[in-house]
């Protein structure tokens, strides 16, 4: 519920339990009061405390009053250059070469149902669901106006917010800095949760106090990156699963990012989040118009899972679209891990038979069906089907696929190009490449300017031919290098700094036509795994390939990181060969299987190599992911381990929304000898409801929660249990 109090020009917008306040001071700033547990809607303003601090400037309107300064008043949208000198959201050159920009409030809207952002994405609501905040700022000066969107979810507990910029006045202005959201927190001790790694190794937490300065994490790769995610944590000393005050924050942009977090001379906190400043440039004609995507935030009064908790349940019903948001995903076996390059169609047929018979629901074909791609030097750029590999094209390939029962998908990899490919030769220059300059090879392939509509246009039109030539249910749009040389033969020299903002709306735009297009092929995101994991793709793509990493125990830990922002439902996790391709690690069939179910589920291994033994595991694995799907895909998730913290296992459960039926997953570490018992405790079950524990006995909710569930003894490393709890 948002709600306007006109004598104290203050705004609460309430969600079932959080309030989050600002107001609008005398001098038209907006300051901002309060964010946290539900609050009946009082001013928190009693807290916008003043005094004469030296070096804090005053601006005019204060006349004699030296105890008003931007530099230590908590903000809702801080620009730079007149008087705060903490990390700004704004920044410009205006036409005089000056940098100043100075907004204060001129009116504000409040209506029902959720703002959307055009060509950006963003989560949505129905009418009820949701309500939109907007307010306009303006520079009197330079006539820059700045229109704060906010979407307040009361039943999610989630805000969102997004600005539009416009140039309202007649000079150019440039905007060299323009970020999506602001936190002001006040004086508080808390501690800062990023999710951090590399490729292989993605959204791995690091916790840290926040301590005076700046903390920031950012990428300038162009995409999201594997070494930092765009989702940050900021939460109390002592905040932990089940208590304390938790703040998250995700930005919904698959680009350039950054996240600062600063902690004041007088020990204030403040979150910024937006697209990454650096070689940012957005050039606005008088009129001209700049968005900046949607930041989602969340405030847990009760720790960490609820936090985490809010985000799945947004995530799945107001992010993800289409025809797959709420329909089971197939149970798929993906060729990658399989065959890499070397196969035909025989090969495919073979495997693909194999698959079936142990009741996998769908065959893709990864990289290497198209153009002459019989390695990563070659082919990226030529969509057509490579026929010495596939004679007569898809369409019979797929026939004898979907005979024996099962669906077909293909891999893609829209954006890049090879050196060595056909569309390379008759276009050379739609790479993003410095003219004058050797440009900078990444897994040997260039990327396309996909700001150029052209662009785009042309390869998915070579692309929409092949979906067009088979009976197509899924597609893996892949992304495998780091953007450099990025320069634009469309756009002036100095429109350059647009060109990293303009390639990701190119990307969301090509998205928006497949999936307009093809409305029921399920599109599985991927950038060498989880380099481009964020909530701008997942409104695209429902699930996104989580890691190249497909070592279970390694997988352990890139799906607890990933769980504090992202519901199971959108992990892409397999079970992959034995010893594991990246690590050698060998571990059993069954653990493999209980990780890759905390994901959409699915094989990346040649099934044809398995014993017949194996073969009847999986087929049993499958029946078994098949009959936790409700509770996989749309349980309350919760951690009840920490793998980076506790060696002798990892648990995890996902509960029933009413909690009559719970599925606790466990992994054990190495085995030891003559090991202490071990014991798993569940979490929300319903204290006085007698759940059935399956192969075990019926108990109270209270007994198996605080008394908890004991693990077997021995049996080797990484031993691995689920036990389904049902209401009797
Ligand atoms: C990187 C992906 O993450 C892998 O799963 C696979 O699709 C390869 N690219 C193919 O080149």
């Amino acid at each position: 519920m948002i709600e306007f109090v006109a004598s104290s020009r203050l705004f609460n917008l309430h969600t079932h339990h959080t309030t989050y306040q600002f107001l609008i001071d005398p001098n038209g700033f907006l300051l901002h009061t309060y964010y946290g547990r539900r609050c009946g809607g009082d001013s928190f303003g009693y807290l916008l405390r003043q005094a004469d601090r030296g070096f804090s400037p005053n601006p005019r309107e204060a006349g004699r009053d030296r105890t008003f300064s931007l530099d230590t008043q908590p903000q809702e949208f801080p620009a730079v250059g007149v008087g705060d000198f903490r990390t700004p959201v704004l920044e410009v050159e205006n036409a005089d070469g000056s940098c100043a920009a100075d907004l204060r409030y001129v009116s504000h809207t409040i209506s029902s149902g959720k703002y959307a952002l055009e060509g950006l994405p963003a989560f949505y609501g129905e009418e009820g669901e949701a309500e939109t905040l907007e307010v306009l700022l303006r520079d009197p000066w330079t006539g820059l106006e700045a229109t704060l969107y906010y979407g307040v979810f009361p039943q999610l507990d989630l805000i969102t917010r997004a600005v539009r910029f416009q140039n309202g006045g007649s000079q150019p202005i440039a905007l060299t800095r323009a970020m999506s959201a602001c936190l002001d927190l006040g004086r508080m001790d808390l501690d800062l949760i990023t999710f951090d790694g590399y490729h292989t190794g993605e959204r791995h937490p690091c916790r840290q106090a926040v301590r005076p300065g700046l903390q920031q994490i950012s990428s300038i790769r162009g995409i999201t990156s594997h070494q930092h995610n765009n989702f940050v944590v900021l939460c109390q000393k002592d905040a932990g699963e089940t208590h304390g005050l938790c703040y998250g924050m995700a930005l919904v942009y698959s680009g350039n990012f950054e996240a600062n977090v600063e902690r004041s001379q007088f020990g204030d906190v403040r979150l910024t989040m937006g697209i990454s400043p650096w070689h940012f440039r957005f050039q606005l004609a008088p009129g001209e118009v700049f968005t900046a995507p949607e930041v989602a935030m969340t405030c847990s009064g009760s720790g960490l899972q609820t936090m985490s908790q809010n985000f799945h349940r947004a995530i799945r019903h107001n992010l993800c679209r289409g025809w797959w948001k709420t329909r089971r995903r197939p149970v798929l076996l993906n060729t990658w891990e399989a065959a890499y390059f070397d196969f035909d169609q025989q090969k495919l047929l073979e495997i693909a038979s194999s698959a079936a018979e142990t009741g996998v629901e769908l065959l893709v074909m990864d990289d290497g069906w198209f153009g002459e791609r019989n390695d990563d030097y070659e082919g990226l750029g030529d969509w057509f089907v490579n026929l010495k590999k596939l004679p007569g094209g898809l369409a019979p390939l797929v026939e004898q696929i979907n005979a024996m029962g099962m669906d077909f998908g293909i891999w893609i990899e829209p954006e890049m190009v090879s050196e060595k490919s056909r569309l390379y030769q008759e276009h050379p220059d739609w790479a993003l490449q410095i003219p004058g300059r050797p440009s900078t090879r990444g897994r040997s392939q260039l990327v396309l300017d996909f700001s150029r509509e052209e662009v785009w246009r042309s390869v998915y039109a070579q692309i929409k031919k092949v979906l067009e030539s088979a009976n197509i249910t899924y597609v893996k749009w892949d992304m495998n290098r780091s953007l450099t040389d990025v320069w634009s033969g469309a756009l002036p020299a100095q429109r350059q700094g647009e060109l990293y903002h303009r390639y990701v709306l190119g990307v969301y735009a090509m998205l928006e036509q497949m999936i307009t297009d093809f409305p029921k092929i399920l599109i599985e995101g991927c950038s060498g795994g989880g380099g481009r994991f964020d909530c701008g793709m997942l409104y695209y793509t429902p699930q996104i390939w989580a890691s190249d990493n497909t070592d279970a125990m390694d997988r352990l830990l890139i799906q607890y990181g990933t769980s504090f922002c992202y519901p199971t439902s959108t992990v892409g996790s397999h079970v992959s060969a034995s010893p594991n391709e990246q690590t050698g690690r060998r571990t059993s069939l069954q653990t493999r299987a209980v990780v890759a179910m905390s994901g959409t589920f699915g094989y990346e291994l040649d099934p044809r190599k398995l014993s017949e033994g194996e073969r009847s595991q999986m087929r049993a694995q499958i029946d078994e992911f098949k009959r936790f799907y409700h509770l996989l895909q749309d349980g309350d998730y919760a951690r009840l381990t920490n793998p980076f913290r506790d060696q002798e296992f990892t648990a995890w459960q996902h509960t029933a929304p009413d909690r009559s039926e719970a599925l606790v997953s466990v992994v054990a570490g190495m085995a030891r000898s003559n090991a202490p018992f071990r014991t798993v405790y569940p979490r929300g079950l319903d204290p006085d409801m007698i759940y059935q524990v399956d192969g075990w006995g019926c108990f109270r909710g209270d007994t198996l929660m605080y008394g908890g569930i004991p693990l077997p003894q021995g049996g080797g490393d990484y031993q691995s249990w689920q036990f389904h709890l049902k209401k009797v």
